[in-house]
This record gives structure tokens, sequence and C-alpha cells, in this order.
């Protein structure tokens, strides 16, 4: 009767247990077959893949196509160049005191070394061999578009290397924007002056006069001696 109670019970038992043997090795080959998110079914840049002609996985972007944060429309700002490929003689952003003393700034970091302070072409680097630029101030550039500027700062010109890599586009338009000032300040008619900086010419032209008088009069007695 023990025996048999036993026996009845264990019967069921026994049929589960391949069942539950199963359901284990079921999880293990799930556990085994985990794919992760790093290891996805995709093609790798520079694979082969046959479903191109070409047999290649990497596709060419179509013509006309701009990475992200890249449009550049504004040709005048990124060329300095209008829509027909002139260049433009027009600042692409407002001119202030702020943009031209940044301009100022830059100017001496970047192209003082050889264009000078003023523009005269007489830097440093000019004094020590290089080949000495035209004053920036001279007839023929200052009748040229402010364009010109920016665009030879992109692009170099003859033995002057393209400074767009060290120089950002708002800064080579500030510099291009203190060009221009230094072209009217080594052109300017005294009466085109503000009348304080013109009364500071003639008091400093009066004093230089009178010193120069000076000097003039200890020449003169120096030869008498
Ligand atoms: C390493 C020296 C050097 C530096 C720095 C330099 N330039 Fe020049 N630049 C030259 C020389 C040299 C020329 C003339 C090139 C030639 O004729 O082959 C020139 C030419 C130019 C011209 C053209 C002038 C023309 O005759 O049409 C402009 C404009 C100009 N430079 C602006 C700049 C500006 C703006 C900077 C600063 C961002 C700068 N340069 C920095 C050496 C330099």
């Amino acid at each position: 009767m023990i025996g048999k109670t036993l026996c009845s019970r264990s019967r069921p038992g026994s049929e589960r247990l391949p069942l539950m043997l199963l359901a284990v090795l079921g999880a293990l080959l799930t556990v085994g077959c985990r794919q992760d998110m790093h290891d996805q079914p995709k093609i790798e840049p520079y694979e082969v893949n046959n479903f191109f002609a070409d047999g290649m996985g990497s596709r060419i972007p179509p013509a006309g196509t701009i990475a992200r944060g890249w449009l550049r429309e504004d040709s005048a700002l990124w060329e300095g160049k209008d829509a027909a490929g002139e260049l433009v003689d027009t600042l692409p952003m407002a001119l202030d005191q702020a943009l031209l003393e940044r301009g100022q700034q830059r100017f001496e970091i970047y192209c003082s070394v050889c264009h000078g302070s003023t523009g005269d072409g007489q830097g440093m680097i000019v004094r020590r061999g290089f080949k000495q630029p035209s004053p920036l101030y001279e007839q023929r550039l200052q009748e040229m578009p402010v364009g010109y500027f920016f665009d030879v700062m992109t692009n170099g010109f003859g033995l002057m290397s393209s400074y767009a890599k060290q120089v950002p586009v708002q800064d080579r338009w500030a510099i291009a924007a203190y060009i221009r000032a230094l072209q009217l300040s080594q052109n300017a008619a005294l009466a085109e002056l503000p009348s304080p900086i013109q009364d500071e010419f003639h008091a400093a032209l009066t004093a230089a006069e009178s010193e120069g008088d000076g000097v003039h009069h200890d020449d003169a007695a120096a030869e008498h001696h």
C-alpha cells in the first residue's frame, strides 16, 4: 500500500523531468544567442556588400549633400562673392567700433609681421628677407572691393599663404574692415578730421616749429664759433 502510494506519486514527477530539462536547455540556448546592440547585423564602413551593383557597402552621398552644420548659403559671408561670383564691395555684417577694434587686434597678430602695423609692407619678416608686399593703402588696393581682402586671406595670394585656418570667417571680415581704416588713415586730408584732432595737430605743428627754430638757432650759434 505504502509502496504503491510512493510509486504513484513518483510517476508524474518522472514524466515532468524531460520537460524541465528542455526548458533549462532552451533558456541556456537563448542566453547563448543574446545579441548586444554594439553587435548588430549591419554593414561596416568599407565592407563588401553584394546587394549593391558596385559591391561596396558604403554608399557615395548624392550630389549636393551637405553635412549638418555646414550649410554655407551666404556666399557673401563665406566667400566674399555675390551670387554672380563677383567680389562684394560691402561688409556682410554691421560695421561698428567693436568690429574695427577686433580687426585691428587680429591684424596686429596675423598680418603686421609682414605688412607692418600701418600696412606699409615693412614688417619684421620682410626686413629679414621675405618678399615685400605692396602697401595696403596704395591707390590700386584702395580701389579694390572689400571682398578682395577677404579673398586674399581665405585663399592666399602669390607668396602669401592662406590664413583661413588661423583666422575664422568673422575675424577675416573684421581685418578687411580694419584695412579700410588703415587706407583712410594714410590718405586722410586734415580738413576731413574731427576738429579736436585738427586742433591737436595744429598745436603739435606749432610746438614742432618753435622747437625746430631753437635747433636752427643753436646750429647758427655753433657755426659762429
Ligand atoms: C609671412 C608674411 C605675410 C603675412 C603674415 C601676411 N601677408 Fe599678406 N602678403 C604677403 C606677401 C609677400 C604678399 C605679396 C605676395 C606676392 O606678390 O607674391 C602679400 C599680399 C597680400 C595682399 C594682396 C596685395 C596685392 O598686391 O594685391 C593682401 C590684401 C594681403 N597680403 C593681406 C594680408 C592680411 C590681411 C594678412 C593677415 C591675415 C596678411 N596679408 C598676412 C606677406 C604676408
